[in-house]
């Protein structure tokens, strides 16, 4: 299977929250998912492992990844990265294994320049596209930078992952196979996934 990397040299931009979710929306599609924590901070292990403790049947697996680990990924699953911030060696390894690569951003001025940054790394084969996140429904902003970005031929994701309260409620548990759960992600993963067919 593939392997994708969410990745932006920015924190705070949602990078762990779209490694769960699309796990999550993979899951719910029938894959098996194996989530690799590149990021020493350890969130995303510290949620898998708590969903693994109430739901020990999902088909979930955790690596905790480092520059070798990252390398030798296995292929039988979709793996899924989620990177630190900040760590550019880590970064840099994550996107050259990676199939596809999502840049979760905020729609900020001040975030898109790090988008930028991030994309600069990322070899000119692999397929990349920024996903807006923490969207609020009223702003003018996000819709302005998806236009601006896509102006400048930035692959952008057409759905874009709402603001939302649950988001922050939601860590540590595994999101049902709701759409009021998934808020925009299940539509994400099936766009990566026909990319990468
Ligand atoms: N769509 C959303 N709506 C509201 N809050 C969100 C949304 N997505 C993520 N958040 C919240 O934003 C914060 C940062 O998210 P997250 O930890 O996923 O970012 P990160 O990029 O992994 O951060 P770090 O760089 O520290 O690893 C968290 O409190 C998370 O719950
Ligand atoms: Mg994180």
């Amino acid at each position: 299977m593939a392997t994708i990397a969410n990745a932006n040299t920015k924190g705070g931009v949602a990078k762990t929250t779209s490694t769960i979710m699309l796990g999550a929306a993979a899951v719910h599609r029938g894959h098996t998912v194996n989530f690799v924590d590149a990021d020493h901070q350890g969130s995303a292990s510290s949620w898998v492992n708590q969903v693994k403790t109430e739901q020990p049947d999902l088909p979930i697996e955790l690596t905790v990844a480092n520059m070798a680990t990252l390398r030798g990924l296995g292929d039988d699953k979709l793996n899924i990265i989620d990177t630190p911030p900040g760590n550019p060696a880590l970064i840099d390894r994550a996107i050259a294994v990676a199939d596809f690569v999502v840049i979760p951003t905020t729609p900020s001025l001040g975030d898109i320049e790090r988008v930028w940054e991030t994309l600069e790394i990322i070899p000119s084969g692999t397929p990349a596209a920024v996903l807006l996140t923490q969207v609020n429904s009223q702003a003018v902003l996000a819709k302005q930078i998806r236009e601006y970005l896509e102006s400048e031929g930035v692959m952008v994701f057409p759905e874009s992952i709402p603001r939302r309260e649950l988001f922050r409620k939601i860590y540590g548990q595994w999101p049902e196979n709701d759409a009021r759960q998934m808020l925009g992600y299940e539509d994400v993963f099936d766009n990566i996934m026909e990319v990468l067919s």
